[in-house]
């Protein structure tokens, strides 16, 4: 370890998490080194450059403020993982596609093979912490891997999920609700968490660093994420009811968001959730419970994928039936193709499935994103060219078009210049406002068709 810095602290992963997180912690704590590794040479290189592999406000100010000072980023990986004290793996631990646990259980395949570069090349002691989220007790099979060793190193291996959510991350990592923090209760468990606490607490108070066994720390994470993805199931459960009775999901969500027993926040009715993390880690906890015989708690919470995917179908149906039934060849522009705004990330965005349930429909399909077109393309790469077309500018997208669907909250979206939109269309011209940002009376008083989430539609024919 260079002598100028106190610490040296290897991230493995340059991803969402690992990019982000060490930065803050680089920015934060100038008397440490920090490395961020991965296998993969281009994200390297870009995490390098002026134009990051990741979209994130805030980032490029705190990776201008520490690269090369402390924040290094590299392929070494096996160089790193000697010279390190402390090393935070944050490789992606993506849903299995094969095998027993097929589309549920988490692939630990990267972790496993972490863990086993970690233990061939390391010489001294070290501190390893997950950060991917994980199935409970992984932390367990990475310690019998690391000190199954004969190489006279001590492993302690701590869990430290990641809270954070895309498109915040900077400010949730520097004034997060809660850092947790698990370890083994023994001696040099509870001393290696004390070394974790120790970064966190330059610049987090130390009420909001919550000290817990390790499997509580990977339960917590889990549980989390499912609790979320649940609020927004619920409140699109309900979205639905309404749409049929004639009552309003924002008044509703407004009346039951004000018990401050429930709260206000993510009570947004939409089109799904999506994101790398809310179906994945339910559909991880499914697993588990399942695993451990608890079917109806599996079954609980499987519930809450099953209502998110409905509501994706549910939209396409209502599409399909408001335009009289027939969407083949009729021009429908997405608004919106990131999973949320803020975020060029497309993971399991609802705008895939339902751009797929269009077309299926034969429908042509034009997708507008400002920052997620690049992801969109990859995603739909497969489809021929003539059925669907990428736009950046709203106002071409729109030429000759029938209907607009808005997938993503983007702000500029809602600023748009609706008159000249609806001009350019072909009538009757629809708005399908799958996150309800937009003023609904206005655009139908201004002659559009519209049908919003959770509400009565609003139209010019019977
Ligand atoms: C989430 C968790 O918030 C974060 O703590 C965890 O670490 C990772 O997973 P993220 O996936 O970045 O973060 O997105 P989030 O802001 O939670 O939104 C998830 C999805 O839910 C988005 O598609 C969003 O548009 C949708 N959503 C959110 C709603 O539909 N309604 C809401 O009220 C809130």
């Amino acid at each position: 370890m260079l002598k100028e810095f106190s610490k040296s602290i290897l991230c493995i992963g340059a991803g969402y998490v690992g990019g982000p997180t060490m930065a803050m912690i680089a920015a934060k704590c100038p008397q440490y080194k920090i490395t961020v590794v991965d296998i993969d040479r281009d994200r390297i290189h870009r995490w390098n450059s002026d134009s990051l592999p990741i979209f994130e406000p805030g980032l490029d100010k705190l990776i201008e403020t520490a690269r090369g000072r402390n924040l290094f980023f590299s392929t070494e990986i096996d160089v790193g993982i000697r010279d390190a004290d402390i090393i935070f793996v944050a490789v992606n631990t993506p849903t299995k596609t094969f095998g027993q646990g097929a589309e549920k259980a988490a692939d630990l395949q990267y972790l496993e093979k972490t863990s086993r570069q970690i233990l061939a090349h390391s010489t001294s002691d070290k501190i390893i912490v997950e950060k991917s989220t994980v199935p409970v007790r992984t932390s367990n099979a990475m310690e019998r891997i690391l000190n199954g060793g004969k190489n006279n190193v001590r492993f302690d291996v701590l869990s430290n999920p990641e809270f954070l959510a895309e498109g915040t991350a900077i400010k949730d990592l520097e004034n997060p609700d809660r850092v947790l923090i698990g370890s083994r209760e023994t001696e040099n468990g509870i001393k290696a968490r004390k070394e974790i606490v120790d970064i966190y607490a330059n610049w987090v108070p130390k009420e909001k660093i919550l000290e817990s066994n390790t499997w509580s720390a990977e339960l917590s994470k889990l549980t989390a994420n499912a609790f979320l993805a649940q609020r927004i199931s619920s409140i699109n459960a309900i979205s639905a009811l309404c749409e049929k009775t004639e009552a309003d999901i924002n008044e509703v969500a407004a009346a039951v968001g004000m018990d401050s027993r429930i709260g206000s926040k993510f009570l947004n009715a939409s089109v799904g959730f999506g994101g790398s993390c809310f179906k994945k880690d339910i559909l991880n906890l499914v697993y588990i419970c399942q695993n451990y015989d608890l079917h109806e708690v599996a079954d609980y919470w499987e519930s809450v994928v099953k209502i998110n995917e409905w509501q994706e179908k549910r939209f396409v149906r209502n599409m399909l039936s408001s335009m009289f039934n027939t969407i083949a060849g009729k021009k429908i522009v997405i608004l919106g193709f990131a999973f949320k705004a803020d975020t060029g990330d497309t993971r399991e965005s609802p705008a895939m499935y339902i751009v797929r349930g269009l077309l299926e429909e034969h429908a042509q399909v034009v997708v507008c994103d400002p920052k997620a077109l690049g992801n969109a393309r990859n995603d739909l790469k497969d489809v021929p060219g003539d059925l669907l077309a990428f736009e950046e500018d709203p106002y071409e997208a729109t030429e000759g078009a029938h209907a607009i669907a808005i997938l993503t909250e983007w702000e500029e979206y809602k600023n748009l210049d609706y008159e000249r939109l609806l001009s350019s269309m072909v009538h009757p011209s629809f708005v399908f406002d799958g996150r309800n940002i937009l003023d609904h009376q206005r655009l139908f008083e201004m002659g559009f068709n519209v049908y919003s989430i959770g509400r009565s539609p609003l139209k010019h024919f019977r």
